[in-house]
């Protein structure tokens, strides 16, 4: 199995195109929601990425308020601190998910989407997050589970080599299942809990899977048991589904809301 995904600078602006359609806006609403984060808060926002959320937070910490985001990528540092330039309480820097450069205790709230799949010590990982986390402090994570992926296609086995190559890209596909037991081990009160499908019968900019699937071609192209030449007729067969009205591209993403206890 190859190394998981580097989130070098075209990675990075290919994610940020996803992320920044309608499917991944409205997760972001969802996030918002089970937050409730108000004025003055301090959060941390673990793998923050293009800084998409980071951005949005600020804004409803405002001034009083601070907005951290950690990255083990300085590409997607670099995209995050451009993009909160106009937030003066943003600040980013390089850490990693289970090493925080935080004295125990420091945020209001702590989010972190679409991260924790990368993190192979997640047991780490959530200690980490419940130190530095107040108590009575609110928690929300999202990921995906790979399980829940429907792509249409003509070429089954061909969806089969890609979709395993794919796999090598995250160290979990499967941690939503996982995640409630691993935070109540950590100390963690779980909350509510939502699935958050991403459904797109038409293959088009707006839609996430237009921009993920060229980044799962281009990652497969690297592993063994796709053959050359196989990874880019995978990708274009979306085009070919789309102009038939035949392309369908469905998955599943999990929020979990978590509370530190106050005692
Ligand atoms: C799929 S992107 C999600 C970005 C952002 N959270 C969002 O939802 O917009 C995953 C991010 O997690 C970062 N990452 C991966 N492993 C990490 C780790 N162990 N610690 C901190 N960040 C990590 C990557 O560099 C990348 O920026």
């Amino acid at each position: 199995m190859s190394e998981v995904i580097e989130f070098n600078a075209e990675a990075a602006r290919r994610i940020e195109a996803a992320y920044l359609t309608t499917d991944v806006v409205a997760q972001r609403m969802a996030v918002h929601e089970a937050l409730d984060i108000r004025t003055g808060e301090r959060v941390l926002d673990i793998g923050s990425g293009p800084g998409l959320l980071a951005h949005e937070l600020a804004k409803t910490v405002g001034p009083e308020g601070r907005i951290c985001g950690v990255d083990i990528s300085d590409a997607m540092l670099e995209m995050a601190r451009q993009r909160c330039a106009d937030q003066p309480q943003c600040e980013f820097e390089n850490a990693e998910a289970c090493t925080l450069p935080f004295e125990d205790e420091t945020f209001d709230a702590v989010v972190s989407t679409q991260v924790y799949e990368y993190v192979a010590d997640i047991p780490s990982a959530m200690r980490e997050l419940h130190r530095i986390v107040r108590r009575g402090g609110r928690v929300c994570i999202v990921d995906t589970d790979y399980d829940s992926l429907v792509i249409h296609t003509g070429h089954p086995e061909r969806m089969r080599r890609v979709l395993e190559a794919w796999d090598a890209h995250f160290v979990h596909a499967d941690l939503p299942r996982k995640l409630a037991p691993a935070l109540t081990a950590a100390g963690f009160e779980v909350g509510r809990r939502i699935a958050i499908p991403i459904f797109n019968p038409e293959y088009h900019p707006n839609a996430f899977s237009y921009h993920l699937l060229p980044i799962m071609s281009a990652f497969a192209r690297t592993q063994k048991g796709v053959a050359p030449g196989e990874a880019e007729a995978w990708l274009a067969e979306f085009e070919e589904l789309g102009r038939k009205g035949e392309f369908f591209y469905s998955l599943n993403r999990y929020l979990f809301s978590a509370r530190r206890p106050n005692s």
